[in-house]
């Protein structure tokens, strides 16, 4: 089994070993995981395949939005990616279409539940928490509901310390810890209900919202207000083998390693140079695994600059100016073809390459999950909207527009703020800001004493190193977030490494030239070991071009307040002590490209709607006879149609309308019906959903 056994940042939990079949083999998984992770823990990533094509099936999307890991779990079709699986459980791989349960009963009507409510928030991520923390703290009646069994969203696989303002977002502390922090304060006001499990189906115009409650009971919610948090999806790309298992979300990726704890992959590589990708290479060389390689089709990443650093020091390849060409295997993906982009998105001859990968992730962007905000206006509710579901932005901006957002209901309930909503909306505006070219600066002079060293050459709003030094000596220009941070040198640094602790960007050394300035002791932040390094061991030093040598450890400690982030002090000559930023424990993970396997792809290969696998030559061809509405599309070729509900191709045939040089104004949008999910029919008529539904 490829569990992760320990982990740098991450609790191991005891959970019981428990035993089911998949295809009539005897495997063993956890209790409490959900079945495509079990199936992941025995390296099984085929759960069946397709009807229409044979093609190979697996997990997709890991966040019930897709159907691409339907299994047949104890007879019933189900989600691998939302079902709990339980001891003894017999699970058989989808081939072509489920059958479903037999059923000839009469079915009794039930009544369904109405329950009335001030506020219902959708969404219990970072802003759906912000949001109910702020409203229940003001005694509003709030039912906050989350489709996951655990509060949190994206921040319960985030490992990493958040950047922001420490006093708004909680910078400087784990996502993970946040989720748990904001989870622990709702669930403790007293106005606030919460529903986990709990699947919202659809927006209807009396008002109404139907809700899945504990996926098993159909209840009816009547909200007075109503705020949509509900996240963000990926984006796909379209290239040949771009459905292959094995090809997935950064997010579904950080689902399996960082929620699920299994080490799902031995060699992956990334598409994709925003924070999102970057993040997700760092979460896999903590978990053990390799990252080949990242590409990125801009001259350069988009992410945070002090995230590339992270992942560059540790060896990995940044390709900026490339693309994938091909995901390449018959089964599920074996390696990936590369290319550097031309000016347009030609690519340049000679420079392909393959390397060999088990996984390649997608991290190209997110898109708003807005659909019940769109149609909560078109029935003229009270409608809100916060976090990624309103803007894509990190999860800080997310937790800040979540307590806006809910400032705003108080504010529309008639509670009077003391709060600036304008101020407010300025800042949050600074924190969805992209991230600026970073700033050439100068290598500080200082030769003597101790003092901080901020390798954080790019203005992003952050600042807990400003705010957690006991001698005051850290500001940022202008006491700006968005500025660059500076050590005042007003009064002696006491060498605490608090600094160096706290920084998300693991972005700040501590230059030590008390005992002896032609060697001074520097202070590096480690987050990829929990053991701690034994003193007189040597590390290599790295600088964020590459390696500068090994050289000895004088010191390792943890500090109680920061008790995941290792400080470890070594001694170097003084020529390399201000650009050394940090040690690594691992070898470079450089891997050589294959030797060349490219086959010829035509349009007519790749894959734009997984769902009901139509190719881009088939949409292509529509489009060039002149079909520019995406419900005859649909009709046409089933694109859209599918168990995603068009979520997964809508953006991608949108793409291939502007290849096409269709205008955005003349493509006519398909029309967005409930339901949001696939639920039992017998839902409807108040039947318990949990045994597989009728
Ligand atoms: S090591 Fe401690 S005293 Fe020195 S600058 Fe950092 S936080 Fe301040
Ligand atoms: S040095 Fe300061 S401002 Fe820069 S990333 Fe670290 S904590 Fe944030
Ligand atoms: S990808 Fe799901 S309907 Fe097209």
């Amino acid at each position: 089994m490829e569990n992760i056994a320990k982990h740098p940042i991450l609790e191991i939990p005891d959970k019981k070993k428990i035993d089911f079949k998949f295809d009539g083999k005897l495997l063993y998984g956890f209790e409490g995981m959900v079945i495509s992770s079990a199936l992941f823990l025995n390296k099984v990533k085929i759960f069946g395949h397709h009807v229409k094509d044979r093609s190979p099936q697996g997990l997709f999307c890991a966040n019930g939005q897709c159907s691409q890991c339907n299994v047949i779990a104890d007879g019933v079709p189900v989600k691998a990616c939302m079902t709990l699986l339980t001891k003894g459980m017999k699970i058989e791989s989808c081939n072509g279409l489920p059958e479903l349960p037999l059923e000839d009963s009469h079915v009794e009507v039930k009544d369904i539940n109405l329950i009335n409510t001030d506020v219902l928030v959708i969404g219990g991520g970072p802003a759906g928490l912000s949001a109910t923390k702020i409203l229940g703290e003001n005694n509003i009646d709030v039912l906050l509901v989350d489709d996951k069994s655990r509060l949190g969203g994206k921040l319960v696989l985030q490992t990493h310390k958040f950047f922001g303002s420490q006093e708004d977002v909680y910078a400087g502390t784990r996502g993970i810890e946040i989720g748990n922090l904001l989870g622990e304060i709702v669930s403790n006001l007293d106005s606030v209900k919460i529903w986990v499990n709990s699947i919202v189906l659809a927006i209807f115009s009396d008002g109404l919202v139907g809700i899945i409650k504990d996926m098993d009971v159909y209840s009816l919610i009547k909200p007075k207000y109503l705020l949509i948090a509900t996240g963000a999806r990926e984006k796909m790309l379209v290239f040949p083998g771009n459905t292959l298992p094995g090809v997935y979300g950064a997010g579904a990726f950080q689902t399996l390693v960082n929620r699920d704890l299994v080490k799902a992959a031995e060699n992956i590589f990334i598409v994709g140079g925003g924070n999102v990708g970057l993040i997700a290479g760092y979460h896999a060389i903590q978990a053990g695994i390799n990252v080949v390689g990242l590409i990125e089709a801009l001259p350069q990443c988009g992410g945070y600059k002090v995230h590339e650093d992270k992942l560059k020091r540790l060896g990995v390849p940044i390709y900026t100016k490339h693309t994938v060409i091909s995901a390449n295997g018959k089964d599920k993906i074996e390696s990936i073809t590369i290319g550097k982009l031309m000016g347009s998105w030609d690519i340049e001859p000679g420079t392909e390459k393959t390397f060999a990968c088990d996984t390649l992730l997608i991290a190209v962007g997110l898109d708003p999950v807005d659909e019940f905000y769109h149609k909560a206006q078109q029935f003229n509710m009270k409608v809100w909207i916060a976090g990624d579901a309103q803007e894509i932005a990190e999860a800080s901006a997310a937790i800040f527009t979540g307590k806006i957002e809910a400032l705003k209901i108080l504010k529309e309930i008639g509670v009077p703020l003391t709060e600036n909503l304008e101020e407010l909306e300025d800042f949050a505006n600074l924190m969805k800001a992209k991230p600026p070219d970073p700033i050439q600066t100068e290598v500080i002079q200082k030769e003597e004493g101790i003092f901080p060293l901020f390798h954080c050459n790019q203005e992003i709003p952050c600042n807990p190193c400003t705010t957690v030094c006991p001698q005051q000596q850290i500001k940022t220009v202008d006491d700006l977030i968005t500025q660059l941070p500076y050590f005042t040198d007003d009064q002696d640094c006491i060498g605490c490494g608090n600094c160096v602790a706290v920084c998300p960007g693991l972005a700040i050394t501590l230059v030590d030239n008390r005992k002896d300035k032609n060697a001074p002791v520097v202070t590096f932040p480690l987050e990829l070991t929990s053991k701690k390094i034994e003193t007189g061991r040597t590390v290599m030093v790295v600088s964020n071009d590459g390696d500068l040598g090994e050289y000895e450890v004088t010191r390792a400690r943890f500090l109680k307040e920061f008790p995941k982030t290792q400080l470890v002090s070594v001694k170097l000559p003084s020529e390399i002590a201000k650009v050394a930023v940090g040690i690594k424990l691992i070898k470079s993970s450089y891997t050589e490209p294959m030797d060349l396997y490219q086959q010829s792809h035509t349009d007519d290969d790749i894959i734009v709607c997984r769902c009901e696998r139509v190719s881009v030559g088939e949409i292509r061809k529509w489009i060039r006879y002149g079909v520019h509405d995406f419900n005859e599309l649909k009709a046409l070729t089933k694109a859209g149609m599918g168990a995603c509900g068009g979520k997964t191709c809508t953006t991608l045939i949108n793409r291939i309308f502007r290849e096409e040089g269709i205008e955005q104004e003349k493509i006519i949008p398909g029309t967005k019906r409930p339901l949001f999910v696939e639920v039992p029919m017998g839902a409807f008529a108040g039947l318990k959903t949990k045994k597989g539904g009728k």
